[in-house]
């Protein structure tokens, strides 16, 4: 418990400074001179003595309340931190590593100790620095931003940057397995080739297209935009190309033509976006089965994507729009 914070002479001060007060009162009021005198004295001497040792009090309770809050933070930091460092313990962190020569993985059990903070992606970094320097781990950002560190964990794909190991321990039982994403061509251990990926990418012209093509590099043009329109497309737009929707596709994992939920959902941002002027042709352009006919709606794309930006809905939406512009369709194919 902490002690009083003023000492004693305040607190009397409090209280014995309207008692001699009204001692004078009474004293008047009777007409006893000499006491009002006397009163009056050891008013002036209370007065005196109470205020400088309050203000000396006051001087001290700052630099004490001063030095007490800093302690107080410090212990409220270590109270808080321990008990999180101390929760931690060593976990199995089983990778299937891809040895770059066969499709037979080598699964390899690490021990890691890992805190409420680690990550999977800190194991692996720890892992390969302390323990094992031959694993491959791609990644740059550590924050869910780059998207090259996507792998399955735990039979999901996950950014193993934004997967906390204690979460998934305690939820997942108690084991992390780690194996590449296989939609995509392996490169080594948890590592896979992107080249196919950007090609799907770049098949959508993910870009803003205008009729006049030279006013995108003029310095003083800008292109106007309501909110209302910037809402329409914005959540296709947080896509960080990690290429998870891709790898939990079951369409693109048995029919390699489909281009995928991330070229579609891009195509779909392009189409949504008011300064963009090729309109329908985007939509005409993936009007077959390996693009949005292709989607066979299991919506474990927008399940795995980290960001949010459920490619699954955008293609449905896209097929809306185009079973709406059938007669169009036949004019635009007349026209191409
Ligand atoms: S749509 Fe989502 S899961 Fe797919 S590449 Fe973009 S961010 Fe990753
Ligand atoms: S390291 Fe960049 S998203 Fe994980």
């Amino acid at each position: 418990m902490r002690s009083s914070k003023y000492s004693i002479f305040t607190y009397a001060s409090m209280i014995g400074v309207p008692a001699l007060l009204m001692l004078i009162l009474i004293a008047m009021i009777s007409g006893y001179e000499m006491y009002i005198n006397l009163f009056a004295y050891v008013l002036v001497i209370a007065l005196l003595v109470f205020s400088t040792t309050g203000l000396i009090d006051v001087f001290l309770h700052k630099k004490y309340d001063g030095s007490m809050k800093k302690a107080h933070v410090e212990s409220e930091i270590k109270s808080n931190t321990e008990p999180m460092l101390k929760k931690g313990s060593e976990v199995d962190i089983i990778v299937k590593r891809f040895n770059g020569s066969s499709h037979n993985f080598d699964k390899v059990t690490y021990k890691f100790f890992a805190n409420k903070f680690t990550t999977v992606l800190d194991a692996l970094l720890g892992i390969k620095s302390h323990q094992d320097s031959t694993l491959a781990v791609r990644c740059n950002c550590r924050m869910g931003i780059c998207g090259s560190c996507g792998m399955v964990i735990n039979g999901r794909p996950r950014l193993a940057c934004e997967t906390n190991i204690m979460e998934i321990a305690d939820s997942e039982g108690g084991r992390i397995e780690i194996s590449p994403m296989m939609g995509h061509l392996l490169l080594k251990d948890t590592v896979t080739e992107f080249t196919d990926f950007f090609e799907r990418h770049k098949s959508v012209k993910p870009s803003l297209y205008r009729k006049n093509a030279k006013e995108k590099y003029s310095t003083t043009k800008e292109y106007q935009q309501s909110s209302e329109e910037l809402d329409k497309f914005l959540p296709y737009s947080y896509c960080i190309m990690c290429g998870l929707c891709l790898d939990a596709c079951p369409v693109v994992n048995s029919n390699p033509n489909f281009i995928g939920p991330q070229a579609l959902s891009q195509s779909f941002r392009y189409y949504r976006d008011s300064r963009d002027q090729k309109g329908k042709r985007r939509l005409f352009e993936v009007d077959s089965n390996e693009g949005v006919w292709g989607c066979e709606f299991s919506g474990s794309c927008s399940k795995a994507c980290p960001k949010g930006v459920d490619p699954a809905t955008a293609i449905q939406l896209m097929k809306g729009e185009l079973i709406s512009r059938i007669a169009e369709k036949d004019d635009y194919a007349e026209k191409k």
